[in-house]
């Protein structure tokens, strides 16, 4: 059945689960590649798309979502303004490095970089890359003139300066397009960004609720892999979970939904000094040397001691009745030692207790395959 292979393809190529966008879109979506091809027969046009990249990408044009607008979830460039000026990243040597992923049609990437100039940070101190799997969107992204969709809600307020009138709509201005380097990326691609770069920060929003459980986990592992140990990562509103799973732990940012690596030593020392984001829509603030900017985590202690650390953490938290802390800190205690036998146990029974039958069910068999092999 042709239809069926069609959409296998399409899961293959860029992760779309077929239910997230429904059934009946994607198969409208594929009739209507097949007619704008000339093709009648269903079979044909399966011959083709499997064998024509251009099609293929045509394919993958029709079923993309790039519905996005500027400062979507307005919180996120809060924040990304406000752990800049209050140096809560290590941006003394090197200029700081941003990606957006996917970026659709610009107006994400170029709201970091408005948030970032209007902190007050020099451009020759940020360059912020872009990438999406489909080149309409990059072409619009290109153009960078907009219309009034693109300018929903309230983070826009207070920044006209950073566009100029345009047939059509506003164009973002030549300082801001400056910062931006937009490229053609698929998440699922390997390597998916060619070479050795590593990211400050990473904008991955609102792409994962369109991909099966198992891709999600591939391009999270694959996105991490692309941050920097101190870096940030921002995801979609209902993507904060997924982020948690993978051991990443929040970056207490508030309504940006950002989250970091663990950074224990930190925690168990003093904890980090929390970064005062200032709501949208008030005036920037140039930046400033922060007086007492916050210093990198120290090195991680020795793998075993933070992990046994966190894992009596959690067993305190447990008793106290602190049951989501708890199962935070038995994570910790396993990003640091996946071996951690205690950890995988106590997180296994608080997962289950909790209703999560699936996740519950690899731990166990985790669990047990560390007992069979003699774990700590
Ligand atoms: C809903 S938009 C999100 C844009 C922006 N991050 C935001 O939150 O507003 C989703 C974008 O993901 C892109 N996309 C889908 N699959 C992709 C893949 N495998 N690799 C890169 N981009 C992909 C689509 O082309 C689309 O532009």
């Amino acid at each position: 059945m042709p239809a069926a292979e069609i959409v296998q393809l399409l899961r293959e190529t860029i992760g779309l689960d077929p239910d997230s966008i429904g059934q009946p879109t994607v198969d409208r979506a594929i009739q209507e590649r097949q007619a704008a091809s000339g093709l009648t027969d269903a079979r044909a046009y399966w011959a083709r798309v499997r064998t024509s990249k251009d099609e293929l990408q045509a394919l993958v044009e029709s079923v993309v979502v790039p519905e996005t607008w500027f400062f979507r979830d307005p919180g996120a460039f809060d924040a990304l303004s406000a752990v800049v000026r209050h140096g809560a990243l290590p941006m003394a040597t090197e200029p700081l490095r941003l990606l957006s992923v996917p970026s659709s049609t610009g107006e994400e990437p170029y709201s970091m970089a408005m948030a970032l100039l209007d902190a007050g940070v020099p451009s020759a101190r940020f360059q912020v890359d872009a990438m999406d799997v489909s080149r309409i969107a990059l072409d619009r992204a290109d153009a960078a003139v907009y219309g009034r969709n693109s300018f929903r809600g309230s983070g826009t307020l207070g920044r006209d300066h950073h566009f100029e009138t345009a047939p059509g709509g506003r164009r973002v201005c030549e300082r801001v397009r400056r910062q931006v380097r937009f490229r053609h990326g698929n998440l699922l691609a390997s390597p998916f960004i060619p070479g050795r770069d590593r990211f400050d920060i990473i904008f991955c929003r609102n792409l994962l609720i369109y991909f099966d459980r198992p891709t999600q986990n591939r391009v999270i592992d694959g996105v991490g892999a692309l941050l920097k140990p101190d870096g940030l990562l921002f995801v979609g509103s209902s993507e904060g979970g997924l982020a948690l799973s993978h051991g990443y732990v929040s970056a207490k940012l508030p309504m940006a939904f950002a989250f970091r690596r663990p950074q224990p030593a930190r925690a168990q020392r003093a904890p980090a000094r929390p970064v005062p984001v200032t709501v949208s829509g008030q005036m920037p603030v140039p930046l400033t040397p922060s007086p007492q900017p916050i210093s990198p985590a120290p090195a991680i202690e020795t793998p075993e001691l933070s992990a046994d650390a966190f894992c009596r953490l959690g067993v305190e938290q447990e008793a106290q009745g602190s049951a989501d802390e708890a199962e935070a800190s038995f994570r910790k205690a396993l990003y640091l030692d996946p071996r951690h036998h205690d950890a995988v146990t106590r997180l296994a029974r608080l997962v289950e207790r909790r209703g999560a039958d699936a996740e519950a069910k690899v731990l166990w068999s985790r669990a047990h395959r560390l007992a069979a092999g003699g774990a700590r």
